[in-house]
């Protein structure tokens, strides 16, 4: 069942923490002078327009990139994210947002690869065209798509060619197997490529599963993790809905707790929607 469409949520608050992470992991893989691979098993349609179609809907934005896209005095990682959303802005209005892989896209060098799974047959189109409205063509050899799944396809990359790679996983669960798939093939991915940096979205909701996924990829005995979460309102009394989210990353760059404990903080004041925004962060980094 394929119900989900991220143009729903394209830029709210869950996005800005995923992809503020993302720029700085990559920015990290790319100081270093030795091509990477991005792989992104649940990439989306890449671009997302916010004046217009599902994002107006709930306009999700506005709780989420729009609240920071004014702002002044921001820490260097929060203004890294803006302006790469510049970039696509270029009237200075927010008008469009890119997703993970284009946000990647523009942040890697000429010779790091993409390497982008999207299964919804819509959202692969979407992703394909996007790419294409950025001049390149299918035969390209810097990023390559896939209408495949995601949890089997990473199977074929690992270990990549270039021994070294930023691995996105950022699935819907509106299946709840979803939470098992991540575990299992964060397992696997770990046998065949121990040493790349695994960046693992969740939400925060009031049931059980999102949290035994983290105890259980906790439990992989993993040498370097860091865990974020990221709440933006109060739960609700209703026991639904979505109240923040948190990123679960396995070999970060050591600079990444500092640069987090910087700008939760921040992110709390300039997004909560009540009092009970809050941050939580705990790492592991030998
Ligand atoms: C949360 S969205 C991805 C957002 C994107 N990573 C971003 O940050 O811009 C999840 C995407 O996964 C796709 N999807 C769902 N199950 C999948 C699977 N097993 N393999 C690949 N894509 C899948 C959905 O169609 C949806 O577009």
């Amino acid at each position: 069942m394929l119900s989900y469409r991220h143009a729903f949520h394209a830029g709210n608050h869950a996005d800005v923490l995923k992809h503020i992470v993302l720029l700085q992991v990559l920015k990290y893989a790319a100081q270093k002078d030795k091509p990477f691979w991005y792989i992104d098993t649940h990439a989306g349609a890449g671009m997302y327009a916010l004046d217009k179609g599902y994002a107006t809907q709930n306009a999700e934005f506005s709780g989420g990139v729009s609240r920071l896209w004014d702002a002044g005095n921001l820490p260097q990682a929060i203004r890294d994210y803006v302006d790469a959303i510049r970039q696509f802005n270029p009237e200075s209005t927010l008008k469009c947002y890119p997703g993970s892989p284009i946000l990647a896209f523009s942040a890697m060098r000429a010779d790091d690869r993409l390497r982008l799974f999207e299964l919804h047959p819509n959202d692969y189109k979407l992703l394909n065209q996007s790419f294409k409205g950025l001049g390149l063509g299918p035969d390209n050899r810097k990023v390559m798509t896939e209408a495949q799944n995601g949890f089997a396809g990473i199977k074929a990359l690992l270990p990549p060619p270039p021994r070294r790679a930023v691995v996105l996983v950022d699935p819907p669960y509106e299946e709840k197997q979803d939470y098992a798939r991540v575990v299992e093939m964060v397992k696997d991915s770990l046998a065949r490529f121990a040493t790349g940096t695994y960046i693992i979205w969740y939400p925060l909701l009031q049931r059980p599963e999102p949290q035994q996924m983290i105890d259980k990829l906790k439990r992989l005995q993993l040498k370097n993790w860091l865990n974020v979460t990221f709440t933006v309102q109060t739960p609700s009394i209703d026991g639904f809905g979505m109240h923040g989210s948190g990123l679960f990353i396995i070999n970060p760059p050591w600079t990444l707790p500092g640069m987090l404990a910087g700008i939760m903080p921040v992110l709390v004041e300039k997004l909560a929607l009540d009092d009970g925004a809050d941050y939580t962060l705990e790492s592991r980094i030998e």
